[in-house]
């Protein structure tokens, strides 16, 4: 009975001294940025601990995927919304010195949560309010500050110009920091690549906290910067990019088959052309499980780059059984097929840039596979028998086509290598709305089974994956959690690294190693650093001493003499208005009518503002001090 006794005051006496500890982390990080003259002045704009009364409502406001919204999921202590980039050096400089984990947020699409969760004590820079975007017309660039949507570069690109393009996102609620660090494909990478295929100048502020751009950063990183992962290079304040040119008139069209009309045969001719079609043709395949009544839609999306007259004699040439006729063929401006193709509610420019949190934000799981050899009409057909399964609620399948730009750029060129001898990039996607861990298990492994059955039709050593559609399951850093030392992580990162990034990965280990040896910048699946003795964090550990944080109230002069904005840049420029949620897809399950254009997502594109609910603070503290007074306690009492 005495030992239950001592056992529970344990185990409470931990919990709170714990508790505690973060307490002060919380308070001296907040202490620390206060420091900071310009930081001190906005001080209650900007910062948000975890008691602050806003701090749920602004971390709830970007997260995508519920699965990283419960009550045990471990929360920030404070909350950043810095508004200039003296705001950021301090926020990186204060974590630093109060060894706590920094998470960037941009636009929180992320699969895993990795911009707003961390089992180490840490803070969300969240960049918000940082969405400047500035189009040059004459010279085709644009510079954009990473917290803007691409739904919002789209819409600042289509009212500058009819015949300039910026190729991103599918989805238009997507945030640009991270898309760009990742790569970023949308309808126009046949024709264009990848968003960071088009970064001609950044802006970062890295673990030193100083103002970088491409020239001071030096080619190594601004080549790994672009597509080597968010989180683990630095903190990318803007991207300059080129913007494409396109015609002042594009057409889509859409035409789709069910499981009756034997979509099996119409996925298989589209497996042999759809890789040699010229650029400017994209014929994306989303396939769903559709009711009223039950049944896989395979929906056959495309864009021309082009007007309708070439649009039809191309189609119906090169893939004449989908019966393509000029009555659902429709020809618009580029942006105004963004509208489309996201599945937004509006058809104007405006509509793309709104900006609100997801009403009812659902569970999901996703991952990816690419394709280099067509895959057997008998796999075809598992896979379609796969999406029937009885429970599983909202399955997606989704195969976007390679071939043109994206083979005509060197593997080697970004760290984005999945370029030449790629057929196509399968996504696999599934929601599902219950809280129940029976319902949860139930669709994790569901997804699960279905990568498996792909495994022996899809690439291998290595079995290739985008990192932009995060998937844990593939490996996960030792470092995040466990304190391992380089080597370990090293070996740990190469399981999932070599699947994302192949042959760059050495590149990206030497390049992050000689750019961050403290591995400052740290997730579940950043690159590592061989030279963190202790990886994810600092040389300094010394929670009580203060960080050299920025005093300026501008930016500090700091920008190195790049030309990126500097400025107060858009405080309170509009990004929290709006309409829109998700507004990725808007697919209800039940359209097989050859309508559908839109993506997939989570649908609802509400209206609705967050709720602000009280939330559950778990908190992971060192507890390394507490555990050896209470193990004298325990010997002693
Ligand atoms: P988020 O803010 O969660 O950041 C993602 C990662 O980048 C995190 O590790 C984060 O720390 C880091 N990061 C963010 N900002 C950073 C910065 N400024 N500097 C350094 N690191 C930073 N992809 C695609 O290519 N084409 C598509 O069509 C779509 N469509 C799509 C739809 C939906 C509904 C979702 C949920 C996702 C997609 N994606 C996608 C995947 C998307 O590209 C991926 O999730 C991006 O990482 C999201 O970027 P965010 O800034 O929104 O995420």
């Amino acid at each position: 009975m005495s030992l239950l006794l001592i056992l529970s005051l344990v185990f409470l006496l931990s919990w709170n001294v714990a508790a505690a500890g973060d307490d002060d982390q919380q308070k001296a990080f907040v202490q620390c940025l206060s420091n900071s003259t310009s930081v001190a002045s906005n001080i209650s704009n900007i910062v948000y601990p975890s008691d602050n009364p806003s701090f749920s409502s602004i971390l709830e406001f970007s997260i995508r995927n519920r699965r990283f919204d419960t009550p045990t999921t471990p929360k920030p202590l404070v909350i950043v919304t810095p508004r200039n980039v003296s705001h950021i050096q301090s926020a990186v400089l204060c974590a630093q010195s109060h060894n706590l984990q920094l998470r960037v947020r941009s636009g929180g699409h992320d699969y895993e949560g990795l911009s707003y969760v961390s089992p180490r004590p840490f803070v969300v820079l969240d960049l918000i309010q940082m969405s400047n975007i500035t189009v040059d017309v004459a010279n085709r660039t644009a510079w954009v500050q990473s917290g803007a949507t691409v739904g919002q570069v789209y819409a600042q690109v289509g009212k500058s110009s009819n015949t300039l393009a910026f190729p991103a996102s599918v989805c238009n609620t997507v945030g640009i920091g991270g898309i760009v660090s990742g790569g970023g494909y949308g309808t126009l990478l046949r024709y264009a690549g990848l968003a960071a295929d088009h970064v001609a100048d950044v802006q970062v502020v890295d673990a030193r906290g100083r103002v970088r751009d491409r020239a001071s950063l030096g080619e190594d990183v601004f080549w790994a910067i672009r597509g080597g992962g968010g989180n683990t290079f630095g903190i990318v304040v803007a991207w300059k990019f080129n913007l494409v040119t396109v015609p002042e008139t594009v057409t889509m069209f859409s035409v789709t088959k069910t499981l009756e009309q034997g979509p099996t045969k119409y996925l298989a001719k589209w497996q042999k052309i759809a890789d040699t079609l010229p650029n400017e043709l994209l014929i994306r395949i989303v396939m769903y499980k559709a009711v009223n009544p039950v049944t896989i839609a395979v929906v056959f999306n495309c864009l021309y780059v082009g007007s309708k007259d070439k649009a039809l004699s191309l189609i119906q040439e090169s893939f004449p059984e989908l019966g393509v006729t000029p009555e659902v063929m429709f020809e618009m401006t580029w942006a105004q097929s963004t509208i489309q193709f996201a599945g937004v509610n509006g058809t104007t420019l405006d509509s793309l840039e709104s900006r609100t949190p997801v009403k009812d934000v659902i569970y999901f799981k996703a991952k990816s596979d690419y394709v280099t050899k067509p895959i057997p009409d008998s796999a075809m057909d598992g896979l379609l028998k796969m999406m029937m399964q009885d429970g599983i609620e909202q399955p997606y399948v989704i195969f976007t086509p390679y071939g043109g730009k994206m083979a005509e750029i060197a593997s080697n060129s970004i760290p984005f290598p999945h370029r030449e001898g790629n057929l196509f990039k399968i996504q696999y996607l599934v929601y599902w709305k219950e809280d129940s861990e029976e319902v949860s298990n139930a669709h994790m492994k569901w997804i699960r089974d279905v990568y498996d059955y792909m495994g022996s039709y899809v690439s291998s050593n290595p079995r290739a994956a985008y990192i932009n559609y995060r998937d844990l399951d593939i490996g996960e850093n030792m470092n995040s959690s466990t304190g391992g030392n380089g080597t370990t992580a090293y070996q740990q990162a190469k399981v999932w690294g070599v699947k994302y990034f192949k042959g760059n990965f050495e590149r990206l280990v030497k390049i992050k190693t000689a750019f961050d040896p403290t591995n400052f910048f740290s997730n579940e699946q950043s690159i590592p650093s061989l030279g963190a003795g202790k990886e994810g964090q600092t040389t300094s550990s010394n929670s009580s001493s203060s960080a050299s944080a920025p005093s300026g109230d501008s930016d500090g002069g700091n920008n190195a003499g790049n030309e990126t904005q500097s400025g107060d840049n858009n405080a309170g420029n509009g990004t929290q208005s709006g309409d829109v949620g998700q507004g990725d897809n808007n697919t209800n399950n039940n359209n097989n009518n050859g309508t559908q254009i839109g993506g997939v997502g989570q649908g609802d594109n509400g209206n609705s503002t967050t709720q602000t609910s009280a939330s559950v603070v778990v908190r992971y503290g060192p507890r390394s001090y507490y555990y050896l007074v209470l193990l004298f306690l325990v010997l002693f009492i």
